[in-house]
């Protein structure tokens, strides 16, 4: 069986749950109004709930559940994981007037460390991933994770945190204060980044050639105290492998996050490892002839302990499945995703044979429809299945789910970029409308856009009265009718453009134009973007009335091809 939760259109505000956040692939940030619905539907009315978070990564969810007033057992493999956990999931928000007492508190603390001046002993951060000189960085021969002044504060901080807090042989008060300040540490060492996120990478030149976020990676660092709250209830933080984690521990529900790609947290994330860690590894300097470096990013080497069997295809089922038979726990639940490493099916089946397996999904896509972004091309869909082990799996359960995602998935297909005569040639088209019942009788028509994107969405009722195979067959012709790659739409688009009366819909598609253009404006499609710039250029000069508007959009798009080109 399925669960649609309503999404609640009020933002989050409290800013234990919002702020201060390490910026973090997979985080479960935007969720965590579906998931608090899930949580409280499940918990020990009358008795106190204890949730288990084995991947808890940035902690978002461990501290929706310890605001929710649960004892929380939170643990990840990676070190910063932990630090960042331990302070605000292992913190009360009264402890803060009791700590950092020789120094005269903690506001007082944070001032003194915020305004550390001069050069640092052993400076690190500043020798292997910034430049000399912020304003002459040169991305060629230097590494640009940071600029000069933001990887200093990171060293100056980082030593007078170690010098005062040496090691992890510290009584509970010292840990915690230690905590507090990695944990504000951390925040801005993932903050201010100059990366597009993970540290595999730093953009080449200070934002990137598209500029963007400038401005955080720019801005200065400045430490903050942590935002926390109180509870009396126990908690438990641990950096262990999961499944050893979940079988020293007991809980009422276990919330399962694992990765869901072959994307590996600990080299994506290193850096954090390295300020977390301060152990300063070896950072190769070797160069090539012309004074790159060899190893472009200097990501610590021991990453590969924390090499996950769940970004394998091959490690990831016999790992999930020896993961769940280690929990003790009434609820299991799991976030997964369509399109992750595990098929939906074998998921499912894992879980099921260990109790009734229930579908939790938002319910945002179904019953939405109406307004939709020409730029929406997502086919992945997060999924939230729940284990209750005290309940036998019902008969139809598995075929009701699986009917479920493909009417989802088919919802998903519809929000994307069709190609207009492709889709004249599948389907009975007519006043903008597109017939999608099976004996096109005119029972299921959608409204387009110029049959290139779709203006409705079908209602439940309508995919109801199709069976699984019409179900199927539909959702095959729509994929066929799809653009086939971005310079299929681009054609398309600028057919649009020429055909369109109102110049409201011509500006639209214009600029869809220009994000598709975009996207082949990068080294490995250089041939396909100089012919598809070369014939914008034609068309602005020879109908200027219907593409001029384009101008200045595609000279901005070459001027950053053209930095990339050189790079
Ligand atoms: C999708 S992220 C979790 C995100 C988290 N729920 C949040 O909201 O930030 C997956 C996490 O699993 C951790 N991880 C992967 N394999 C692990 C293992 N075998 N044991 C413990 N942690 C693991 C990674 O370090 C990563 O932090």
């Amino acid at each position: 069986m399925w669960h649609p939760i309503p999404v609640s259109e009020e933002k989050e505000t409290d800013p234990y749950l919002t702020k201060q956040l390490i910026a973090y692939i997979g985080n479960k940030r935007s969720l965590l109004g579906f998931l608090g619905t899930v949580f409280s539907s499940l918990e020990n009315k009358g008795d106190r709930t204890v949730f288990s978070d084995p991947f808890a990564g940035s902690g978002a969810v461990a501290r929706l559940a310890r605001k929710m007033g649960y004892s929380v057992l939170a643990n990840d493999w990676e070190p910063y994981s932990k630090i960042v956990n331990s302070c605000y999931i292992g913190i009360n928000k009264s402890d803060l007037k009791n700590l950092f007492g020789e120094y005269g508190g903690v506001e007082k603390v944070f001032r003194e460390i915020n305004h550390l001046d001069g050069e640092p002993s052993d400076p690190y951060i500043s020798r292997h991933y910034a430049p000399e000189n912020t304003e002459e960085a040169d991305y060629h021969t230097e590494r640009l994770f940071y600029t000069t002044e933001n990887a200093l504060f990171i060293d100056r901080a980082r030593t007078w945190i170690e010098e005062r807090y040496s090691g992890w042989d510290l009584d509970e008060k010292q840990l915690k204060e230690k905590y507090i300040l990695l944990a504000s540490l951390l925040y801005e060492v993932s903050t201010h980044a100059n990366t597009s996120g993970v540290f595999k990478a730093c953009h080449k030149g200070f934002g990137g050639h598209g500029k963007d976020a400038l401005t955080r990676i720019l801005a200065p660092m400045e430490m903050e105290i942590p935002h926390l709250v109180d509870s009396s209830e126990k908690m438990i933080i641990e950096n262990l492998d999961a499944a050893d984690f979940v079988s020293q521990n007991s809980s009422h529900m276990t919330y399962l996050d694992p990765p869901y790609n072959s994307h590996q947290y600990g080299s994506n994330y290193f850096m954090l490892n390295t300020v977390a860690l301060w152990d300063k590894p070896p950072v190769s300097g070797d160069r090539k002839d012309d004074g790159r470096f060899v190893e472009k990013a200097g990501i610590r080497k021991d990453w590969i302990q924390t090499r996950s069997p769940f970004c394998y295809r091959k490690d990831a089922p016999g790992a999930f499945s020896g993961l769940l038979d280690s929990i003790d726990s009434r609820y299991i639940m799991l976030s997964y995703n369509t399109e992750g490493i595990i098929p939906f099916g074998e998921l499912y089946d894992i879980m099921e044979n260990q109790g009734r397996t229930e579908l939790y999904c938002r319910d945002y896509i179904l019953y939405r429809g109406g307004k939709q972004s020409l730029s929406r091309q997502n086919y992945n869909m997060e999924l939230l299945l729940v284990l209750d082990r005290k309940e036998k799996p019902g008969k139809s359960d598995r075929k009701k789910v699986e009917r479920f995602l493909l009417e989802r998935k088919l919802i998903t297909l519809l929000r994307r970029p069709f190609h207009p005569e492709k889709m004249k040639t599948n389907f009975p088209c007519r006043n903008q409308s597109v017939d999608l019942s099976p004996s096109q009788d005119g029972s299921f028509l959608l409204g387009t856009r110029e049959y290139y994107v779709f203006r409705d969405m079908p209602s439940t009722e309508t995919l109801e009265v199709l069976s699984d195979r019409q179900l199927e067959t539909l959702f095959s012709l729509l994929e066929d009718s799809l653009c086939g790659d971005n310079q299929e739409e681009a054609r398309v688009l600028i057919n649009l453009m020429r055909q369109s009366r109102e110049e409201k819909m011509r500006n639209r598609y214009g600029r869809r134009l220009l994000q598709v253009v975009r996207k082949f404006a990068f080294k490995k499609y250089r041939e396909l973007f100089e012919e598809t710039a070369r014939e914008l250029e034609r068309l602005i000069a020879d109908e200027n009335k219907v593409f001029g508007s384009l101008s200045e959009g595609l000279a901005s798009i070459k001027s950053i091809a053209a930095m990339r080109f050189r790079g």
